[in-house]
């Protein structure tokens, strides 16, 4: 029985569905459901960017289906609620730890196509063109969510045409959308006509408004094409014939062949320890689970809790090693498929402790200075996350994305989704930032089937081998750098987890050389750190984290974040 310790909901209004005169299996209400920000639950859990993707993921479990069942059954609805990142078009990661005690990831990343080149972003004059790079058909990788979905489905026990049922319902019925969700809409009505060549479901003559019905039918037709056909469903036949011809009336490149030949890759793991905690994450081609890695363990021999949570020595110890570990992505990290990642170097406890040799409490680092680290030897906003538990140990932590929010803002037409603007996530002029101010260069150029660096965090941290928190969060380069401060919050400075979800959060990525603060941070910090001579800015929402964590009872406790529509479900 679940026991719902505090529920901060509110209900849609609209119509109240009945579903009597359809085939609808799900019993999913879209037009009437409510936002739970934490919820206990016993049997399973589910937290999303959206309530009804969450109800789906539960719903699944209780039709006996495991976490990797549901984690597919709620990506599959986010692509049909959660526009904006929930996706077909686009791609993502999935770290997972079995009830038998093994892991994998799942790497479904988007992948240049076959006839990109490095210098493809760049004009006549060698300028990086951020308008080709950043929206429309050309900044569009090869999708790799579907691969991804039925990779996983390796480990699920429900046939697939069930998991992808509620999407369909979803798109093809509709739902009721959300003030958010109605505002994104109309803030990009001009976009979605700018860059598309079929005028898409998201656009309407008058504006959108919360309560309204957003209905998808291309979309549930390309959703019922994939249930029939599998992952054939979107890589071939009608749906691969329709994104080839969009990206020909677009200028895209993206071929048949691209879409055929693409594949989601299973990986190891990247593991390490942190104080007798197991902590799994993403290898390459993201950065998340190295970069987690560095900063983790730069501080872990610093008596960080006896500091105290966003006091200023904490903050300045944690922003120098988020310092650090992002120089080592600008300089070291790619998709290591095509590059060598010099991993075992820059993970090692030797070169981590010599990387913060020069860290000076009460005085602020300078990227100038602070250079990415010597190797050893010569050997280089719009994303979501959800998780997913089960009562049998089997856990899910999954981030995909369309890159920023709609992706390319470029709709498949006739095949009603959208596809990502990814190719900007590599780096398209050595030294130039991209949209999230990241730098690259060898490590992470264009080439053709390479898969563009990430910052996509997905996270399980396991304590006595069993999952213990399931942590992610979308945010660009600010994902690395919430996922660290969270588990920091929840293992060192012991805080409930809302708190570890909810309280402000900081970031620094090596260039610019500046700490962003979240909008509610603790002033009296921000004012010592401005003194240790640290340059301050001011932003708005640092990522949407969901939390699933085990509690010493056997229990889930589920936190949705309160920065966004996301919502946790379980029973
Ligand atoms: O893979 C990455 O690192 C980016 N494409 C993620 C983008 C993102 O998180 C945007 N969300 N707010």
């Amino acid at each position: 029985m679940k026991t719902f310790l505090k529920i901060i909901g509110f209900l849609f209004l609209g119509i109240v569905y009945t579903s009597l005169n359809c085939q609808a299996q799900s019993t999913i209400n879209p037009f009437q459901f409510e936002i739970k920000k934490k919820l206990i639950c016993k049997n399973g859990a589910v937290v999303s960017a959206h309530a009804l993707a969450s109800q789906a993921g539960v719903e699944i479990l209780k039709m006996g289906g495991n976490a990797i069942d549901a984690a597919i059954a709620t990506q599959l609805a986010l692509a049909v609620v959660h526009p904006s990142a929930g996706n077909l078009g686009g791609g993502g990661f999935l770290v997972m730890q079995l009830q038998n005690g093994s892991s994998k990831t799942i790497d479904y990343r988007e992948m240049a196509p076959a006839s990109s080149h490095r210098n493809m972003y760049l004009d006549e004059n060698g300028n990086a063109q951020f308008d080709k790079s950043q929206s429309g058909h050309l900044s569009s990788g090869v999708p790799g969510t579907v691969a991804g979905l039925f990779a996983s489905h390796k480990y699920a026990r429900l046939s697939f045409e069930k998991l992808i049922q509620p999407a369909i319902e979803l798109a093809e019925k509709g739902f009721v959308i959300s003030e958010r969700e109605a505002s994104s809409l109309n803030g990009l009505k001009q976009e979605f006509l700018k860059f598309n060549t079929v005028t898409p479901d998201f656009v309407k003559e008058t504006k959108w408004k919360a309560g309204d019905t957003l209905i998808q039918k291309d979309l549930a037709n390309t959703l019922k094409r994939i249930s029939k056909n599998g992952a054939a469903g979107f890589y071939e036949g009608e749906t691969a014939k329709l994104i080839v011809e969009e990206m020909q009336r677009g200028g895209g490149i993206i071929s048949l062949n691209d879409l055929k030949n693409y594949r989601a890759i299973e990986r190891e793991p990247h593991i390490f320890n942190y104080k007798g905690f197991t902590i799994l994450g993403m290898p390459m081609p993201s950065s998340g689970g190295l970069l987690l890695h560095q900063m983790m363990k730069m501080i872990e021999k610093k008596p960080i809790a006896t500091y105290g949570f966003q006091s200023p020595q904490a903050v300045q110890l944690m922003v120098e090693a988020e310092r650090r570990a992002f120089a080592d992505r600008a300089a070291f990290m790619g998709d290591a498929d095509f590059y060598k990642v010099p991993v075992a170097e820059i993970s090692s406890d030797k070169y981590l402790t010599k990387r913060m040799e020069d860290f000076v409490p009460g005085k602020a680092g300078n990227s100038q200075l602070i250079q990415p680290g010597i190797l050893p030897a010569k050997e280089s906003e719009e994303t979501t996350h959800l998780n997913v538990i089960d009562k049998d140990g089997n856990a899910v932590s999954v981030t995909t994305t369309l890159n920023n929010s709609y992706g390319s803002r470029t709709i498949v037409g006739g095949a009603g989704f959208l596809m990502n603007d990814e190719m900007d996530d590599f780096s398209i002029k050595p030294g130039t930032p991209n949209m999230y101010g990241a730098l690259g260069g060898e490590a992470n150029a264009i080439e053709p089937g390479k898969r563009m660096l990430s910052s996509m965090t997905p996270t399980i941290v396991l304590k006595n081998n069993k999952p213990y928190l399931l942590v992610g969060t979308p945010g660009g380069t600010t994902i690395p750098t919430s996922v660290f401060q969270t588990i920091v919050n929840i293992l060192d400075f012991e805080m409930s987890t809302e708190d570890a979800v909810w309280k402000p959060k900081f970031h620094h990525q090596w260039m610019p050389d500046r700490v962003d603060l979240e909008r509610g941070f603790l002033p009296t910090t921000r004012k010592e750190l401005e003194t240790m001579g640290y340059k301050i800015v001011e932003r708005g929402s640092i990522g949407r984290t969901e939390v699933i964590k085990k509690l010493r009872n056997g229990k889930f406790e589920v936190i949705a974040d309160n920065r966004g529509d996301d919502a946790a479900e379980g029973w």
